[in-house]
């Protein structure tokens, strides 16, 4: 049997395989953030379809954290029942499922929140749109946040939580130089810009209690001039490994680094996939946490290569579960042709109509 159908666990979860559905903005959530009929049928697809670990989308923890259209909330009590409908589906058919937590920092959007954002610092070189530096009870405000939406996630039946602590939000921007540019607690050194992060996982811990998992998804690098760099980025996995991480999702850039952004087009030969391999494998050498790698995987050759070859120990995926949401059922069943996802991210466009994501390229194949 592959290595990639094992079963394995992290902290207190076990998962029937090593693949991951990574967390992938849907936008089908109601207006507040809550769940929709339409959001638990595709949750139940991806289950249905064996994924041993779903990531939600990212679930915003504070009103004024949100981002996107249709984006799922967990700031509210109200939000917990939705979400256990979700959870009870993930289960019936035998995945675990963790809710991924983020605040949107300066990238949350004010047509949406009616308020201006808030960041580590103002930073009108790289954010056009009004934001302002957050204040130190602002921060301890938004690390008590989190852990209270991690004692709604646990409520609602969820196996895991995931810190958003990559892509430019709000974590990510604290452990960026370019972002973060404070001079007191939160600012400076790596320490110091790591604090909210750290703060973040105790609060949670706090909450959750030590058996419950707690994964985070963060940048090997930001591809940005004067952003987070690899050797940073390590030193935060040394951090985040002392203080009790149970997995670390390795992904990279932000969404103003062009080309270089988390979701890149133009994934077609086997060479092109897995575009933060050489990042993990540093990691792999560095740190002992569980390693969970994303970006541009597309096919059972490169997924099984970089679990033996000993660059990741789970495959995370988001495209290609947009339009397959049975592809690891189709790779156990023994056909293992890649993923028929093209990696143009026209999905992504199709959900900021506020329908909800779909596959551009299957849906025209089909009319
Ligand atoms: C439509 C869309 C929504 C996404 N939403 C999220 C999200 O909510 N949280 C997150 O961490 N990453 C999000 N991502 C990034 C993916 O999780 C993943 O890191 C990236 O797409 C690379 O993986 P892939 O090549 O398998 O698609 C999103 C990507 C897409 C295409
Ligand atoms: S639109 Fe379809 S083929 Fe294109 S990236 Fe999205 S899922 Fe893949």
């Amino acid at each position: 049997m592959s290595r990639l159908f094992e079963s394995t666990s992290l902290n207190s979860m076990t998962l029937k395989n090593r693949f991951v559905r990574s967390a992938t903005w849907e936008g089908m959530a109601a207006e507040d953030g809550s769940c929709t009929p339409q959001l638990r049928d595709l949750m139940a697809k991806l289950a249905q379809g064996d994924v041993g670990l779903i990531i939600s989308s990212y679930a915003y923890v504070l009103p004024e954290g949100k981002v996107r259209i249709g984006q799922l909330g967990i700031y509210k009590d109200e939000h917990i029942s939705g979400l256990r409908e979700i959870t009870q589906d993930a289960h019936r058919y035998g995945s675990r499922i963790a809710v991924q937590l983020v605040h949107g920092g300066v990238f949350s959007d004010a047509a949406f929140t009616g308020r201006i954002p808030l960041g580590p610092s103002h930073v009108p070189n790289l954010v056009e749109a009004p934001h302002e530096e957050m204040s130190i009870a602002y921060i301890e405000g938004v690390v008590e946040a989190f852990g209270q939406a991690a004692r709604r996630a646990k409520e609602a039946g969820f196996d895991a939580v995931q810190i958003h602590g990559a892509h430019g939000y709000l974590h990510s921007q604290f452990l960026s130089p370019a972002f973060n540019r404070r001079t007191d607690a939160y600012g400076g050194s790596l320490e110091n810009r790591a604090r909210v992060v750290l703060e973040t996982l105790k609060a949670i811990r706090a909450s959750v209690g030590p058996d419950f998992p707690v994964l985070i998804k963060m940048n090997c690098r930001d591809f940005l001039d004067g952003g987070l760099a690899l050797e940073e980025s390590l030193q935060v996995g040394d951090l985040l490994e002392r203080h009790g991480i149970d997995a670390i999702e390795l992904s990279g850039g932000t969404m103003i680094s062009g080309m270089l952004g988390p979701v890149r087009s133009g994934v077609k030969t086997e060479k092109q996939e897995a575009y933060f391999r050489t990042e993990a494998k540093a990691f792999k050498e560095r740190v002992q946490v569980p390693l969970i790698l994303v970006g541009g995987i597309r096919s059972f050759q490169t997924a099984e290569q970089l679990i033996e070859e000993g660059y990741a120990d789970y495959i995370s995926m988001s495209r290609p579960f947009v339009r397959e949401p049975d592809l690891v059922k189709r790779w156990g069943s023994g056909d293992r042709r890649k993923a028929r996802c093209i990696s143009d991210s026209r999905c992504r466009d199709a959900a900021f109509s506020g329908e909800g994501i779909y596959c551009v390229v299957e849906q025209k194949k089909g009319a």
